[in-house]
């Protein structure tokens, strides 16, 4: 089993790179520190790490603020720190913005991901012991029709601007794997949800817009369906394949939890009426079907059997338990929520999606 004295994580401030690092602190057998380096766009948020800064900061937690665009940035982190260990998160993430500015998406998740992998070849020397484990998506294999599952060697298949620049960086690791001998590991995950998740996604956006009173947008028919897992179950697959990972090899991880889009916000619609004492018919109202993403994949499903097998991972959060983990925190943290919705998302959701929003 691997152990790791430094873990450089990217995009620690982001939804699942926050939850990532509090997992990570917070398992017995890790020692070690970990660096956050995030750029801080407008899906980085430090308060989503108050507690970890507050427990750790400056003993086994230290931040860095640099764009992983800026090869010079990356090496210096790498040169200070002299990680050992590689878990990175950082890139664009939402499809909406990839299809209305894609350039970001190729800078920050092609650009990027190359840069990581050149300062991670320039500062291993010897390779023993040093890992770099790409985080992607279940969105490079494209889109199910009603039966199936997409498996590791499912040939990639990317629609949107977003997953054709995920698959593209995922292709850079594993040839860099390939070709240099660089020590990696790529995994694809299903949709995430729970707490700190940024409100440009389905859960958070739609569960805020019902505390406010506003219209619930579902795009198309709203029978589109995704695969569904809770954020901390995927922290917890990533540390196992950290630990015994075979390198050169993808992970699939799955919440094999599908639902159809307007099943999932009727749901969440019965969950805050439960919590508001509010009847759910009040939120079912809201629903407001809406133009359908152009390019909208239809279907994801990932068979998850692999990771299962090989590295005994297992979702341990099923979706209504994780769902009312999650509403809860939403009603729990109204500074986080009126802090990232006060920023760049009220203004970008304004501008392109006028009355969505
Ligand atoms: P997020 O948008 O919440 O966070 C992304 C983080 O990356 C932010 O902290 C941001 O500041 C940082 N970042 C962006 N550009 C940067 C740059 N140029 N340099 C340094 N930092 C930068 O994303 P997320 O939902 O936490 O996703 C994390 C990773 O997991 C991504 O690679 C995404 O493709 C992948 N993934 C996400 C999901 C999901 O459901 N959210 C599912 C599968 C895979
Ligand atoms: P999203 O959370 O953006 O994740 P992804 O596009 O990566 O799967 O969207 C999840 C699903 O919900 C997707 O089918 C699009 C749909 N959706 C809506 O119907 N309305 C919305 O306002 C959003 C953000 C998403």
């Amino acid at each position: 089993m691997r152990s790791f004295n430094t873990v450089l994580v990217t995009g620690g401030a982001g939804f699942i790179g926050c939850n990532f690092i509090r997992y990570a602190l917070g398992r017995e057998s890790f020692k070690g520190r970990v660096v956050n380096l995030d750029a801080l766009s407008y899906a980085g948020n430090l308060e989503s790490l108050q507690d970890v800064e507050a427990g750790f900061g400056g003993k086994r937690y230290f931040f860095e603020r640099a764009d992983i665009r800026d090869l010079q940035a990356v090496c210096s982190v790498f040169d200070r720190y002299q990680p050992q260990a590689v878990v990175h998160f950082a890139a664009e993430s939402h499809v909406d913005r990839s299809i209305l500015g894609p350039r970001t998406f190729i800078e920050t998740n092609i650009i990027g991901t190359f840069n990581l992998l050149e300062a991670a070849r320039a500062a291993w020397k010897d390779q023993e012991g040093k890992l770099f484990h790409h985080v992607s998506t279940d969105e490079v294999y494209g889109s199910l029709g009603g039966h199936g599952r997409f498996t590791e060697s499912s040939p990639y298949d990317p629609h949107s601007p977003y997953s054709a620049s995920k698959a593209s960086s995922d292709h850079l690791v594993m040839a860099c794997g390939n070709t240099y001998g660089l020590p990696v590991t790529l995994s694809n995950c299903s949709n995430n949800y729970g707490p700190y998740q940024f409100p440009e996604k389905l859960i958070p956006l739609m569960v805020l817009n019902m505390l406010e009173g506003k219209p619930l947008p579902v795009y198309g028919d709203g029978r589109n369906i995704r695969d569904w897992l809770y954020v901390q179950d995927h922290a917890a697959a990533i540390w196992s394949i950290l630990e015994s990972g075979i390198l050169l090899e993808k992970y699939n991880i799955g919440g094999e939890n599908e639902w159809e889009n307007i099943a999932l916000v009727r749901e969440l619609c019965r969950k805050v009426a439960v919590r508001t004492g509010k009847p759910a018919q009040y939120y079912e109202k809201l629903i407001t079907y809406v133009q359908d993403r152009p390019g909208h994949d239809r279907r994801y499903a990932l068979d998850c059997s692999k990771i299962k097998k090989e590295l005994g991972w297992t979702q341990a959060v099923k979706l209504p338990e994780g769902l009312d983990l999650t509403v809860d925190w939403y009603l729990r943290n109204p500074t986080w929520c009126n802090r990232v919705k006060s920023g760049d998302y009220r203004e970008w959701m304004q501008a392109n999606y006028g009355s969505r929003s």
